[in-house]
């Protein structure tokens, strides 16, 4: 019996415990993803929720030397749905009994934008009965922009802190104003403070990570209590600064595999959280989302933003459904789903029921 039948035996998990689970390999990393599967079994049912995901725009004031469509990038096409785009791709959700929607988009500050945002939160609230859920992912906003949004309806949101150490943050951003390790924490806090379900998330794989790093992630996610978490791994984009570390990084299948392992363990650590199954996996396994769902993670998020632009929001390479249209990507995740034993939550919110613990 390997490292598992000792840590089981334990009531919750510490650094060398979390740093010997990532390196687990054989019948150990077998028996973890066995663990993890059984817990997600046990604590929120082999279902899995639909969050229909709406890239609506890729214009963004950041410059993160990692992403693909970053203010820095000349070579980008940028783009941004119209309202009626919006709020029709939300549509679709809710016919399609997705449940709820996400929208997604490069940062930006000031009046027009928050507006907007509320605006389109309302609308959509408005369009579905109230019944669609919004997640909002629109980076670090000030405590009363998000009030004022949780206010119009959304109630969850995304903000992944993308390395939770300091240093490695400023190796994978430029060290400015717009670009504070604090001010994201800060985000984090207030988003609990506006009473979100909050959700944070890093890379898995980059340059400079080590293996502490990322059991340092998942104490931080523990540590700052999150209901949700989405996290996948790093994959090199040419037009960013980061690209040119690409001999230094780890194989994709491992940096695949090292996401699977932060999903397990992850489950095991906060064990009634939503955890996303990214679709970044999917671009190195054309079956990673499907093994993640296997092995711990509980949420889909369907892509649903109109297929003449999927194509211009390439935050790395390789990145699926860039051609396919909702419909495509609606019929195939069914049947994915399916063969993992795992079902959909249609027409669910799938709230974290850890975030309902916590109230
Ligand atoms: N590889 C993997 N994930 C990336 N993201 C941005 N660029 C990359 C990349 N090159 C992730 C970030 C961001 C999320 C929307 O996409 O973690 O928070
Ligand atoms: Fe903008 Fe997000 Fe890309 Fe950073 S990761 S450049 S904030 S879209
Ligand atoms: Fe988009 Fe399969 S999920 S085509």
């Amino acid at each position: 019996m390997g490292n598992l039948s000792t840590i089981r035996t334990k009531k919750t998990l510490n650094r060398d415990d979390i740093i010997t689970l990532l390196n687990s390999t054989g019948d150990d990393l077998q028996e973890l993803y066995e663990y993890a599967a059984q817990i997600k079994e046990k604590f929120v049912g082999n279902f899995v929720y639909f969050r229909g995901l709406i890239e609506f725009s890729n214009i963004c004031e950041k410059n993160c030397y990692y992403c693909g469509i970053r203010s820095g990038n000349r070579k980008v096409k940028r783009y941004n749905l119209t309202d009626e785009e919006i709020i029709k791709a939300a549509e679709f959700a809710y016919e399609n009994k997705y449940g709820s929607v996400v929208l997604q988009g490069g940062e930006l500050e000031g009046r027009a934008f928050t507006d907007r945002i509320e605006k389109l939160v309302k609308e959509i609230k408005s369009i579905s009965d109230g019944k669609l859920g919004i997640t909002l992912s629109v980076g670090e906003q000030t405590l009363d922009t998000y009030k004022k949004w949780y206010q119009a309806g959304a109630h969850r949101y995304l903000l992944r802190i993308e390395s939770s150490s300091k240093e490695l943050y400023y190796k994978i951003h430029p060290d400015d104003p717009k670009h504070r390790f604090e001010k994201r924490l800060q985000a984090l806090a207030d988003l609990k403070t506006a009473g979100y379900q909050v959700g944070t998330g890093v890379m898995i794989g980059l340059p400079f990570q080590t293996v502490e790093n990322l059991a340092d992630d998942l104490l931080f996610m523990k540590e700052i209590d999150i209901d949700m978490c989405g996290m996948g791994p790093y994959i090199e984009h040419t037009d960013t600064p980061l690209w040119k570390y690409k001999d230094q990084l780890l194989p994709l299948e491992t940096r695949f595999q090292l996401a699977l392992k932060m999903i397990a363990i992850l489950r095991i650590l906060m064990n009634d959280i939503n955890i996303a199954s990214a679709t970044a996996l999917q671009a190195i396994d054309p079956i990673g989302r499907e093994k993640a769902l296997m092995i711990g993670a509980n949420i889909i998020m369907p892509n649903i933003t109109p297929g003449i632009y999927r194509d211009n929001y390439k935050l790395y390479e390789n990145k699926p459904c860039t051609s396919e249209e909702a419909a495509d990507c609606s019929n195939c995740l069914e049947a994915r789903i399916h063969l993992t034993g795992n079902k959909i939550g249609y027409d669910n919110w799938g709230d974290s029921t850890h975030f309902k613990k916590r109230q």
